[in-house]
């Protein structure tokens, strides 16, 4: 009946011959009175007549606003009656559109406590759905008729369950993050009904199970990241089919084992690969360089891989970080990487790499080339032999070099004092020999120095 006691206020908004219409309150007499007066005047506009305001989307809203709990920054404190919905804060409508409708609620970082109200799922005409970094717990409700919807974000919130079918019928949503959360439990096979995804981000959770290959299906996809959690099993073969414009693909800090499926690193399109800190065994396909000439970041780091590091990384001219830290990674550093330019961090430490003569250190004299290295960690590795005098031509910029626990003998070249920017130096558990010399002195910003068993004589130069 209250429906009965409004009547439609629309004016001509500005230049743009919008028409803006908002429900009033008034009384029944007012609400005759006016309506004569705009068929007497002719100014009744189409759009006013034919379609009342629906005030469904008002509704829902007011139901979210009652089940969040807090509100310290009293954001919610605008979300009243006597102001237009669209006008409330986080709340955008349609300015086309009549009667409006909602089309976007952006409440980040607003530290609101609390659920989500089911009452989301009559927002129809809803597209940006944005609740990131709050305390919202509970469980993601179904949002089945919001077929406009384009993205969601609720990444850093609470939330401990999110029903598999919740988004089956909005597959027009491109952008969904629900990383930080508490969601637990499988992912969902219907992932693959969201087959306009493009950015699917669930990093950070707890979430259990295998990898469902029906991620296949979401053919557009161009980031994955299913990082921190306990996912296990085997990565599919298809994720690597499917996703012909993947970009960015991290699934490093779950239990996965097995191997990589090979079309993984046939998927020319990617610049991150994270597949770190899992159980993966395998030895990393030679032509991997030619294969991936877009990578930029090589993240590989806590697993099993096994094998010679393929010489053809030297071919992917864009990778500017490479991890491959606590593997078994064997044979040489290849020298090949000195033809990466932008490399600016490459860390082998942890592994079985060797070398023993000069030709099997020619990759240190290689790195020279890279003007953007600022680290090399070649820690816990089977490199024999005195320090090369190269180690001298490292970058200007250069600023962490580990060479803990090899088998390094001789004293440490002069050449060491080229190294002026130097943060860390970690030289200990080796045999190196002589006095410490000089170079120290010009090490202006050593932070951390360790050279502790080692047979060096003498007293640190001051
Ligand atoms: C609002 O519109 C939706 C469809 O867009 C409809 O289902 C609903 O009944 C309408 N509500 C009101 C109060 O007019
Ligand atoms: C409604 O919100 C407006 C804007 O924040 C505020 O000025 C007004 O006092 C509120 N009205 C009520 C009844 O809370
Ligand atoms: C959401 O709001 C925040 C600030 O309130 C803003 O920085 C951000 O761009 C908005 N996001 C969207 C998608 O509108
Ligand atoms: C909105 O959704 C809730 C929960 O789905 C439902 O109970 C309620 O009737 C709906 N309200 C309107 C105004 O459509
Ligand atoms: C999805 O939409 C179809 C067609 O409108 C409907 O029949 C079906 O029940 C919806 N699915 C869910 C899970 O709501
Ligand atoms: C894959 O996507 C199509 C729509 O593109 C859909 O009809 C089909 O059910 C989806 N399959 C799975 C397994 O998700
Ligand atoms: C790699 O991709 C090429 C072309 O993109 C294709 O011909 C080849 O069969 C693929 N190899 C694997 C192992 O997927
Ligand atoms: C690097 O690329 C060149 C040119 O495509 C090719 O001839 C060479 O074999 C590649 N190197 C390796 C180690 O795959
Ligand atoms: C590393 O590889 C070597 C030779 O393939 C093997 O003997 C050794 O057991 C492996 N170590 C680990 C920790 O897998």
């Amino acid at each position: 009946m209250a429906k009965g006691l409004c009547v439609i206020l629309c004016r001509q908004s500005g230049n743009m011959g919008f028409v803006r219409c908002s429900w009033q309150p008034l009384k029944f007499t007012m609400l005759i009175v006016s309506s004569l007066l705009l068929l007497l005047f002719g100014a009744i506009n189409i759009h006013c007549s034919t379609a009342p305001q629906n005030s469904t989307d008002m509704l829902s809203l007011l139901q979210f606003k009652q089940a969040i709990t807090s509100d310290p920054r009293e954001v919610l404190k605008s979300w009243n009656s006597s102001v237009d919905h669209c006008q409330w804060i986080g709340v955008s409508c349609s300015s086309r559109r009549h009667p409006r409708r909602v089309t976007t609620l952006n409440l980040t970082g607003q530290n609101l406590e609390g659920q989500i109200s089911p009452s989301l799922g009559n927002l129809t005409f809803l597209v940006y759905l944005i609740l990131s970094s709050n305390s919202i717990f509970g469980h993601f409700p179904a949002l089945n008729r919001l077929r406009r919807l384009q993205a969601i974000d609720l990444r850093n919130n609470k939330l401990q369950e999110f029903a598999p079918d919740a988004l089956t019928n909005t597959s027009k949503l491109i952008y969904l993050d629900l990383s930080a959360n508490l969601l637990a439990g499988p992912i969902s096979k219907n992932i693959g009904f969201l087959s306009s995804l493009r950015v699917l981000i669930l990093k950070g959770n707890m979430f259990t199970g295998i990898i469902p290959s029906t991620l296949q299906n979401i053919t557009q996809l161009g980031q994955l990241d299913l990082s921190d959690n306990k996912l296990e099993g085997t990565i599919p073969e298809e994720l690597g089919e499917g996703q012909l414009s993947l970009i960015k693909l991290n699934l490093g800090n779950n239990v996965l084992s097995g191997r990589v499926p090979t079309s993984i690193f046939n998927r020319s399109s990617l610049v991150v690969l994270g597949l770190y800190s899992d159980f993966l065994y395998m030895e990393l396909p030679s032509n991997i360089g030619n294969t991936l000439p877009m990578l930029s970041q090589l993240m590989l780091y806590k697993n099993t891989f096994q094998g010679p590091i393929p010489a053809s990384l030297g071919n992917a001219s864009l990778l500017s970080a490479i991890d491959l830290t606590s593997n078994n990674f064997t044979g040489q550093v290849p020298s090949s990487l000195g033809r990466l330019l932008l490399l600016t961090f490459l860390k082998l430490e942890k592994n079985s790499l060797e070398a023993n003569d000069s030709k099997s250190w020619e990759f240190l004299d290689a790195l020279s080339n890279c003007s953007s290295l600022q680290l090399l960690s070649l820690s816990d590795n089977q490199l024999q032999g005195p320090i090369p005098n190269s180690i001298g031509k490292l970058s200007a910029g250069f600023e962490f070099l580990g060479l803990t626990r090899n088998n390094l003998w001789g004293p440490v070249p002069a050449s060491m004092g080229n190294l002026t920017r130097l943060l860390i130096l970690t030289l200990d558990k080796n045999n190196l020999t002589g006095p410490i010399g000089p170079w120290v002195r010009n090490m202006q910003n050593l932070g951390g120095l360790d050279l502790s068993e080692n047979s060096f004589t003498g007293a640190i130069p001051s």
